[in-house]
Formats: structure tokens, sequence, C-alpha cells
């Protein structure tokens, strides 16, 4: 090497902060707001405006994640959303590092001295929790459970401390940074006995204010379907008593929920048809949509569910005759 050689290197740590990424939410014109949805919006928003995180916890179809959003637009900001999942590690919240900029500069104006100048930049990039809590967004967590403990524990110094963690950017001086005063954070999780979800450590669920979500009650079933599919209310009223009846049998893990009810309104009205007992089609809706995996479940050879789908249509339909009858005469 040239003996009059000088050689500075220097190293430094860029975050590279990403672009827009959040959503504003909307309140939407099918979204059904009864005394009991009324009810659990302000508890959960006197929570939030507190500054204590909320936990929506329910079953498949009880409205977590409608709920989350609806509670999220009354407060005004911008709402970053992210799915729990079994991959993820504590990267995919906060962020990770990108690799390495390296910029070279080579100086040999003097003839008889060579100087180079090298800058390593080391880079950043934060995930959604990160800006979120730079920017005071609202943090929707949906199902945060089914990611694996560890992958959260980047939350308890940002829910009790305001204060996140970042350990790999300490060298450059950003090892912490302070949570804005308008981060929000809003969970949801189904049970623990589902399938795909881990149990959740107990430091967390401390840090939570935990509202437990039922199915809702039958009204607000009924306004549901009807907005959702734009049937009449006679109509949504026999599906949603269909529904809720095959549920009270207590064999499907809480199935059929609202969703059933939905999809069989909105095939219906799309069809131009309604829910009578007479109609062919909609049995088969109701078949199809509601016999769902009780089908492992027979009796006489034939899955349990068909013939209750078959009995509870019959019954809240006004059928005068067995429905399987007369689905076997139609289909001749
Ligand atoms: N208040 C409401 N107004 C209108 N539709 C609603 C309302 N609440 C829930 N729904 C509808 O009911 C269905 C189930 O709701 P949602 O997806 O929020 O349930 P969930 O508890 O998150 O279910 P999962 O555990 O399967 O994710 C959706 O189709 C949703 O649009
Ligand atoms: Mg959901």
């Amino acid at each position: 090497m040239n003996k009059n050689a000088i050689r500075i290197v220097s190293t430094s740590t860029v975050r590279e902060s990403v672009g827009e990424d959040s959503v504003q939410p909307e309140a939407s014109d099918s979204f059904v707001s009864s005394p009991q949805v009324e009810q659990v919006t302000q508890r959960a928003l006197a929570y939030l405006v507190a500054g204590y995180p909320v936990h929506f916890c329910g079953v498949a179809g009880t409205g977590k994640t409608t709920m989350a959003f609806h509670v999220a637009s009354k407060l005004g900001r911008p709402v970053t959303l992210i799915h729990g999942d079994d991959e993820f590690g504590s990267s995919d919240l906060v962020g990770k590092d990108s690799g390495y900029r390296k910029n070279k500069v080579v100086d040999n104006y003097i003839h008889s001295v060579l100087k180079t100048e090298e800058e390593m930049k080391h880079l950043w990039v934060d995930n959604r929790l990160t800006t979120a809590c730079e920017r005071g967004e609202v943090f929707i967590y949906d199902e945060f459970n089914r990611s694996r403990p560890e992958a959260n524990n980047a939350l308890l110094s940002v829910l009790s401390e305001g204060i996140l963690n970042l350990p790999k950017l300490r060298r450059s001086g950003k090892g912490y940074m302070a949570v804005h005063s308008e981060f929000r954070a809003i969970f949801t999780s189904n049970p623990e006995e589902y399938a795909g979800v881990h149990k959740t450590q107990d430091a967390l669920m401390d840090r939570l204010i935990t509202i437990q979500l039922d199915h809702y009650d039958r009204d607000t079933e009924i306004m549901i379907v009807m907005k959702k599919s734009g049937l009449p209310l006679l109509d949504s009223e026999r599906i949603v008593d269909i529904v809720r009846e095959l549920r009270s049998f207590g064999v499907n893990n809480n199935r059929p929920t609202i969703r059933a009810g939905i999809a069989i309104g909105r095939i219906l009205a799309s069809q131009d048809r309604r829910a009578h007992w007479d109609d062919v089609f909609f049995q088969m809706i109701c078949r199809d949509v509601l016999a769902t995996d009780t089908a492992k479940i027979t009796r006489g050879g034939q899955p349990v569910i068909m013939q209750k789908v078959e009995e509870v249509i019959r019954k809240f339909c006004g059928s005068i005759h067995p429905v399987r009858e007369k689905v076997k005469e139609d289909r001749q």
C-alpha cells in the first residue's frame, strides 16, 4: 500500500421510514348499531380514551374484528392493522436490519497521497408496531394469539411504560423510542381451545382490558342480515331463527354464526328469492351453508345435521309437508 495512504472509515445507522401504510376507517352503511353494539362500543372507547389497550375475545363470528374497526374509527386516528401469525418473530412487529449501504470516496488529488473515505450505513426498516408507536396511530392486532407469545414481547413495555425497545439500534443511540401519546392498541383473539392459537403470556393479558364478546342478540342479528343482504324483515327473521336454533344445539363449536345467516341472505337476495318453506332453492342453500362439519355425526346413515336443518326450516318457515319429500319431488 502507498505509504501516504489515508483511510477513514465511519459507520452509522439509518432508520428507513416506510411510506404511508395506515388506513383511515370510515363507518360503513351496512354497519348495524344496536343497543348491544352501542354498549360495547362505549365501554371500549372509555378504556381506550383513558389510555388502556382493549382486547375483544370471543368465538368465531362474534364481531370482534368489526368491533375493533368500529371503535378505532371513533378515535379519529389512522389505523395500522396486523394479523397474528405463527411464523411471526419480534421483527415482524418492530422492524429489522435490511443490510448495509457503503459509500467510498477515493481522493488522489495530491499525487503522492491516496485518501479513501468509507462510510458504512447500517440500514434498519421499521415495521408496523414501530410506525404506529411513532405516529400515534391506532394499532389493531387481529387474532394476536395466532403469533407465538415471544413474538409479542415488544408489546409489554409499549403498553405499560410507553417505551418501545429497539435493542438492535442501541449502538446508534436509538435503542429506546418513546411511544406517541395518541398511540392506542386494540387486540382481538379467539379462545385458547381454538386450533392454531397460542396461550398468551400472563404479563400481556394483565396489561389488556378484555371484553368478552358473545354472539349478538336476535334483534341485532336480524338487523345485520337485513342490512347485509337487503332482504325484507320476515325473511331475515326466518334465516336468523334457523341459524340460532342450529347453534343452540351446541354440537358444532358455536356454529353456525352470523356469517352463515349473512351468506344465506345474500345468496337469496342475489337470486331474487325469499326464505319460504316451499322454495327448494332456499332449502338447498340452507343445507349447503349450514350443514358444515357436523356431517360426521350420522343417524340411519344420514348426517344428523341434515335432518336438523330440515326440521328447523320446517319449524320457522311453516312447512306443512316434510321438506325432504318436497325436495325429492322438485328434483324429479
Ligand atoms: N355491527 C355489525 N354490523 C354489521 N355487520 C356486522 C356487525 N358485526 C359483525 N358483522 C358481520 O358479521 C360477520 C362476523 O363478524 P367479524 O368478522 O367481525 O367476527 P369475528 O369475531 O372477527 O370472527 P372471526 O373470529 O372468525 O375472525 C362479518 O361478516 C361482519 O361483517
Ligand atoms: Mg375476526
